[in-house]
């Protein structure tokens, strides 16, 4: 087989060179931009929150604060950072105060000085994204780890890995660290623990905890000084002046939605406007599926197809209205939640002051499944003894205990909301449940329009998450608020950049595969492709595989897609409706049935292969109908199809945009 050979010409050779360099020149800088950069001129309102003190020389600081231990998160969406954070209280048990960090926050370079610590122990706290890639926030310190010998002799450490098995790279990022370290004279003091998404992490990480505490107790020397359950992090401080200025959902300052001030990001989301909202399921569909624009009108805010849209959404207003009552509170209440350790560089959990309703409304995420921490920590605040019990034994990393856990709470999907239904005799302070939930998270879509066709404006098309167990409706949090915006609905946003990308040459051939939502992200290129036409560019063969239940129902985008067959811009469409015949018909059906033309495109013409969608399941068994073409057609053994196929990965030739 050798169509990576003749994959490059020298022309595309000197391209890509040029385009790589310009990339990676972009890459750095875009990476080592600060998140939020004040344009100059302006003076910063600093009102935030979750704001740090950027502290380069974190270990002046710790021997400052005399702290032995640095726990350093590499999180996305916010979970390695809770953990993170549990940890350190765990270890303020045993008298111990760590610092909790953002490794953004420290130079790379800085990293070795943690020799200069006194036995310093260091705790890592990473997810893996992508293809095996670190977060954000970690690859600076990641890159410093892999590509550079720095002595770490006298460092101890320990590493609890996140991820999900769906994924191919399986907690590749807290594995590489976990080896190199040692690599790089550091002493392992426990093994490495591996947190699944897919399966159950927070029962993954109460079992390693349990574990790795006690070791690390034996290893130090530490005793136990109290039990941790009425550790509080945060003190709580109502707000009584009417006039005092508060935050009403933005994230970075009070007022940013008013005036707005570029550049947008995580921290600084854009307030943009929905100007179209429309549901692409025909009335048969039992789901619904939205098409939403958004305006980017006067927000410089720049993206590219195969991009992603963050969302921002707010928590059903009937549920704070629920859990309001439920712990009986005014949720008008203005308050501050201020750190206890006045050394911390996290001053609040979240924006304040606000009022109640705020933090339960765009704050904290009261839908997620509860954590096992919080069950603890709401023993003390039930006067029931049997509910004393139950939440006791849910709450204990015993056998029984992850075991009853990870039905009644992961499986049954019990929110904060349904335990305090549940145990009618739990009454926590709010403030105590404000500080003890998670941040609630945006949510990414695979932005579906380009560009190239309109840059005032850029679409998602979002499937809303509605589901029965038992009879609790459970409603999917940002689905269904986008559910519930119209035209001319505020909402927050920004956009991520993702390396999912057409290829630089407009004749390169591409084979699209993305059932259900996944086809957002093709629609984005089939506009781009369609621009390219209509600018008189001569552009490749788009073969573009897509699925659904059936043509009836949810068939998305279907006249789109037709008109652009019938213009020529899709030269083969093919559709596998799974509940239409008697048979199912997947996306990888049909690749296997026109495998000889998909072939010839990848072995003669160089085409680009995309995968959209599922990654539980639809991901994988696309790959290995692939795996298998190459074997068929190739002629190859199974092991070198897989090298070969590596080889189209690691050249951008097959790129996979999948989530679950
Ligand atoms: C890079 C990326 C791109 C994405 N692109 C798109 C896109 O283009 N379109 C799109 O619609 N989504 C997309 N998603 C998914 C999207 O980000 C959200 O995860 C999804 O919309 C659900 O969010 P939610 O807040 O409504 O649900 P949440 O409140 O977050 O609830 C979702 C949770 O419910 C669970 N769940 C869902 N269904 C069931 C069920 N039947 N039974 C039990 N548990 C269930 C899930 O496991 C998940 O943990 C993408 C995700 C990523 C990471
Ligand atoms: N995290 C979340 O909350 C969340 C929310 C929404 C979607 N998702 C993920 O996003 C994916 C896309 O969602 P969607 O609702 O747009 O898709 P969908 O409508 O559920 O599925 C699209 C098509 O893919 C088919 N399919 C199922 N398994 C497949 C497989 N192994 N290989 C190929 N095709 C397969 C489906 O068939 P059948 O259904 O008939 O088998 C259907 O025809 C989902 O698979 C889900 O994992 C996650
Ligand atoms: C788009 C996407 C890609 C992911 N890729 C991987 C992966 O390659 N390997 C892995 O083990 N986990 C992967 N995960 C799972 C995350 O690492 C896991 O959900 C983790 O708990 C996220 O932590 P965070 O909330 O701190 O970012 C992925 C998750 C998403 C949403």
């Amino acid at each position: 087989m050798d169509f990576l050979l003749n994959s490059f010409d020298t022309t595309d050779l000197v391209v890509v060179t040029i385009i790589g360099a310009i990339g990676l020149y972009f890459f750095f800088k875009y990476q080592s931009e600060p998140a939020a950069k004040m344009p100059t001129g302006m003076v910063p309102v600093q009102q935030n929150t979750t704001e740090s003190k950027t502290d380069t020389s974190f270990v002046s600081r710790m021997i400052a604060e005399k702290r032995q231990v640095l726990i350093l998160f590499g999180s996305q969406t916010g979970t390695a950072e809770e953990v993170a954070g549990r940890l350190a209280k765990d270890l303020v048990r045993y008298g111990k105060k760590a610092l909790v960090m953002d490794p953004e926050e420290i130079e790379a370079d800085d990293f070795e000085k943690i020799t200069k610590i006194e036995n310093p122990l260091l705790i890592l706290c990473v997810a893996t994204y992508g293809e095996g890639d670190p977060t954000d926030n970690a690859q600076a310190l990641y890159e410093h780890v892999t590509n550079n010998e720095i002595d770490l002799t006298g460092v101890k450490y320990a590493v609890f890995a996140l991820g999900n098995k769906t994924y191919e790279h399986f907690n590749a990022v807290g594995k590489v660290f976990d080896s190199r370290l040692e690599e790089l004279g550091a002493t392992r003091v426990y093994e490495i623990g591996l947190g699944d998404d897919d399966a159950n992490l927070e029962e993954d990480f109460m079992r390693w905890r349990e574990g790795f505490l006690p070791s690390l107790a034996a290893t130090f020397g530490w005793e136990l000084s109290n039990d941790g359950s009425s550790d509080r992090q945060y003190r709580l401080e109502i707000v009584e002046d009417p006039a005092a200025a508060v935050f009403k959902g933005e994230y970075g300052r009070i007022g940013a939605f008013e005036k707005q001030r570029p550049p947008f990001d995580q921290k600084n989301p854009f307030l943009s406007k929905v100007v179209a909202h429309s549901e692409l399921h025909t009335p048969a569909s039992e789901r619904n599926c939205k098409h939403i624009e958004f305006s980017l009108e006067g927000s410089h805010i720049r993206y590219e197809a195969g991009d992603h849209l963050a969302v921002f959404p707010t928590n059903d207003s009937t549920l704070v209205e629920r859990l309001g009552k439920l712990i009986d509170i005014d949720l008008s209440v203005v308050f501050k939640l201020i750190n206890t350790d006045e050394e911390s560089s996290k001053r609040h959990p979240f924006p304040c002051p606000c009022s109640y309703q705020t933090a339960l409304t765009h704050y904290v995420d009261i839908c997620a499944p509860v954590k096992s921490h919080v069950l603890k920590a709401l023993v003390e605040y039930t006067t029931d003894e049997e509910q004393k019990k139950t939440l006791t034994l849910l709450s204990s990393a015993s056998e029984e205990g992850l075991h009853k856990y990870s039905q009644f709470v992961g499986k049954e999907r019990r929110s904060i909301v349904d335990i305090l239904e549940y145990f009618d005799t739990c009454k926590p302070p709010i403030d105590y449940l404000l500080e003890l939930l998670p941040r609630l998270q945006a949510r990414y879509y695979s932005i579906s329009s380009s560009p190239k066709k309109d840059s005032t404006n850029v679409s998602i098309t979002a499937v809303l998450t509605k589901y029965n167990i038992g009879d609790r409706l459970i409603k999917g949090v940002c689905t269904n608020y986008l559910n519930g915006l119209s035209v001319g609905s505020p909402s927050p946003i920004f956009v991520r950049k993702s390396t999912m990308r057409l290829p630089h040459r407009t004749i390169t051939p591409i084979i699209c595969i993305g059932p259900g939502t996944g086809l957002a992200p093709f629609r984005g290129f089939l506009q781009e492709k369609a621009w390219q036409k209509a600018q008189g560019k001569e552009i490749g063969d788009i073969v573009l595989f897509f699925g659904c239940r059936t043509p009836e129902k949810d068939y998305i985008y279907q006249n789109e897609l037709e008109q652009y067959k019938s213009d020529g811009i899709i030269t083969d469409l093919h559709l596998a409706f799974s509940r239409y015949t008697d048979k199912k018909v997947y996306v990888q059906d049909l690749l296997w049935e026109n495998r000889e033309r998909v072939f010839d495109l990848i072995q003669n013409k160089n085409a680009n292969i995309y995968v959209c969608g599922d990654a539980r399941n639809m991901a994988r068994d696309v790959q290995n109908t692939f795996l298998k073409m190459f074997v068929e057609l190739g002629g190859v053994e199974a092991d070198a199809a897989q090298t070969q196929f590596k080889q189209l990965e690691r050249m951008r030739r097959y790129q996979a945009d999948v989530w679950s």
